[in-house]
């Protein structure tokens, strides 16, 4: 179902992202910039946001949610670049491609992952919306993105390589690195269909769970997938004494914690239902399936 869904917007959403870098002047940073962000990625976090709309408002005309979706995949795509580089987990390939570092310079990488996140708030100053709804969302892209957020979560991560962490400790590293993005996608999603505060609040909460359980299954995968199936280096973790799920409690208890966090924002989806009666979840709910790991 989620899938039929992405295929509707895709190629639109896909066209739109690709005007918004102006390679015109062919330098090698608006390259690069169009480099990492036209990469095939899942592109899981606009599409998340583009569900959360179209679930709480199916009247809503999805392209005027293009700019704040583009703004949010500009972010995590930056925080990708920046994730590769040899400073951080030094990984040579992203997205089935050579990381920027590696097909540029260090140095343009992180140039482009810079411009990519000054270019984010430029788009959602775009949007063709209330202001106070760009003033809404441009407070929580600069706090779910930065020190507090994804930002702080990389520095956190970063710290805890060659250490023994807590599993409450490795759960705020998650939240924060991950999950901080994928609320924005969430209540970004509440705040374009004006939804009341209620619902806000249980987004920003499936926003973070969703990330927590992204990220063990990201740390799953790490382990179980081959670096062709995931486009960038598998067992990257282990090398670099990585805390995770995995590393801490083992794969299967893992297995079993990405599981529980995925019922539990099922049951997060049935509080909101509960709420506004209305609205109908099948769309996230498989959004939240797909996040599964089959066995074997
Ligand atoms: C990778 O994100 C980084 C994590 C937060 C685990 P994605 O798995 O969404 O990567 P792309 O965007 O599809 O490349
Ligand atoms: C990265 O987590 C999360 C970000 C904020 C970029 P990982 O370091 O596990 O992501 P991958 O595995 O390199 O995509
Ligand atoms: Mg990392
Ligand atoms: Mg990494
Ligand atoms: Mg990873």
């Amino acid at each position: 179902m989620f899938n039929t869904f992405k295929n509707k917007y895709q190629a639109d959403f896909e066209n739109y992202l690709s005007n918004c870098i102006h390679s015109d002047s062919g330098t090698q940073l608006e390259e690069a910039m169009y480099y990492a962000l036209l990469a095939p990625g899942k592109r899981l976090r606009p599409f998340l946001l583009f569900g959360v709309v179209t679930t709480l408002d199916r009247t809503f005309v999805m392209k005027a949610a293009y700019p704040v979706a583009a703004a949010l995949e500009m972010i995590h795509t930056y925080s990708l670049i920046h994730d590769d580089l040899p400073a951080m987990d030094d990984d040579d390939l992203r997205r089935g491609r050579p990381a920027v570092h590696k097909q540029f310079s260090e140095a343009t990488a992180i140039l482009a992952g810079d411009a990519l996140l000054t270019e984010s708030f430029q788009q959602v100053s775009r949007l063709n919306v209330q202001p106070s709804q760009i003033v809404d969302l441009t407070q929580l892209l600069a706090e779910t993105a930065g020190y507090q957020g994804m930002v702080g979560g990389q520095q956190a991560d970063m710290n805890a390589e060659d250490q023994s962490v807590s599993l409450k400790h490795l759960q705020s590293i998650h939240v924060r690195k991950t999950g901080a993005l994928l609320k924005f996608a969430c209540v970004a999603g509440g705040i374009l269909s004006g939804a009341p505060r209620e619902i806000l609040q249980r987004l920003s909460e499936l926003g973070l769970k969703l990330g927590l359980a992204y990220q063990i299954r990201d740390d799953i995968l790490d382990i179980i997938s081959s670096q062709d199936e995931l486009g960038k280096p598998a067992g990257s973790d282990i090398a670099a004494n990585k805390s995770t799920y995995p590393a801490l409690l083992g794969l299967t208890q893992a297995r079993e914690l990405l599981t529980n966090e995925l019922q539990q924002c099922q049951n997060l989806l049935t509080e909101i239902t509960k709420i506004q009666p209305d609205i109908d979840s099948n769309l996230l709910s498989s959004f939240v399936m797909q996040l599964e790991i089959k066995e074997g």
